[in-house]
């Protein structure tokens, strides 16, 4: 049967319509990403003028504070209103306890203090876990190979306080033990740090997507794995639990990571919670695009602004990312 005109006319409904040049596209699209939107993870090693790139996060490197500085001020310059601090603790600094994490002259807190006076406009986001000062490289306390949850608690709250002494804006516990967001909402408080927020790595799943961050900061389990305490990849309804148990301890906000095999759980928190969602882009997502654009399959610009892209669309306005630096960048073009 041949189409009669009219049957061509009643194609009404032509979605291409508002495709059809860039000023109807921009006009119509839905989501948008801002340098507003990213975080930049910095790592930082002890030292003066130091910069050490890691092998699998081209573009990405360990800075000493005084270099860490200038990072921050380029992020500020670009539009991004928060770092996160990752700091190296040289192996004789490591215990079972944590115990650096207390010392007001370590690593990250001496950064703190030195960031936040150089750049005061940032706000500075810092972990919460024992992994990069413990001699087990788990997230919490290990006693008789297990990760101990309530013992865990104190540490953690412990190393909240010194962080919000040293005046970071944030606390982002990523350790996974459960009433974490509780202990060190109430410790903060008795400090008398009322105002310090408190991101939650809320639905952290056991990733594999991990493994080149654990090489930055040499912090990889020395035995077993994270699977007592990190979430199960398989599990979408659990993260939900976590969520409404980290928003009754007091969170602020709430972390999804990694990001892109999780952009699911990501819409359902934007969804049905009305704090703020972040999502971590976490370190083998960014290695395995570069490492895809190193070989030329893919365009590394068009293949980190569509993937960071669709992070905001599944709900997310907070993106960490080691991206941040070279997609404010383009962003600001
Ligand atoms: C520490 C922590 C990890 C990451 C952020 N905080 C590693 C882990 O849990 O093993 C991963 C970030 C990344 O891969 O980019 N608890």
């Amino acid at each position: 049967m041949t189409r009669s005109k009219g049957s061509l006319d009643s194609l009404v409904r032509r979605p291409r319509r508002n495709r059809k040049g860039v000023a109807v596209r921009s006009m119509v699209a839905e989501t948008d990403l801002l340098p507003r939107n990213l975080v930049l993870p910095l790592f930082l090693i002890d030292g003066k003028e130091k910069r050490e790139p890691i092998g699998a996060m081209p573009g990405v490197a360990r800075f000493s504070i005084d270099l860490a500085i200038g990072e921050a001020r380029k992020a500020f310059a670009v539009g991004i209103p928060s770092l996160a601090l990752f700091p190296r603790i040289d192996d004789k600094k490591k215990d079972s306890f944590a115990r650096e994490s207390k010392n007001p002259d370590n690593l990250l807190l001496r950064a703190v203090r030195e960031i936040k006076s150089a750049v005061p406009e940032l706000s500075i986001i810092t972990d919460v876990a024992m992994d990069p000062y413990s001699t087990d490289g788990h997230d919490g306390l290990v006693r008789d190979g297990q990760v101990v949850n309530d013992d865990t608690l104190p540490i953690l709250a412990e190393m909240a306080v010194a962080k919000a002494k040293a005046g970071a804006d944030w606390v982002a516990p990523s350790d996974m033990m459960d009433g974490r967001v509780g202990a060190i909402r109430r410790a903060l408080d008795d400090g008398g740090y009322t105002d310090t927020s408190i991101l939650s790595y809320c639905a952290k799943y056991a990733s594999a997507f991990y493994g080149p961050f654990r090489e930055a900061l040499d912090s990889a389990p020395r035995s077993g794995d994270k699977k007592t305490y990190q979430m199960d990849p398989a599990n979408r309804r659990e993260a939900m639990r976590e969520a409404r148990l980290d928003i009754a301890e007091g969170a602020d906000a709430l972390m999804v990571k990694p990001a892109l095999c999780y952009l699911d759980v990501v819409a359902d928190f934007s969804r049905k919670f009305e704090l703020p969602i972040a999502a971590y882009f976490v370190s083998g997502e960014y290695s395995m695009i570069c490492a895809a654009a190193e070989k030329g399959w893919l365009d590394r610009r068009r293949a980190l602004l569509e993937s960071h892209l669709s992070v905001r669309r599944a709900g997310a306005s907070i993106i960490f990312t080691y991206a941040a630096l070279e997609l404010a960048g383009w962003l600001n073009e």
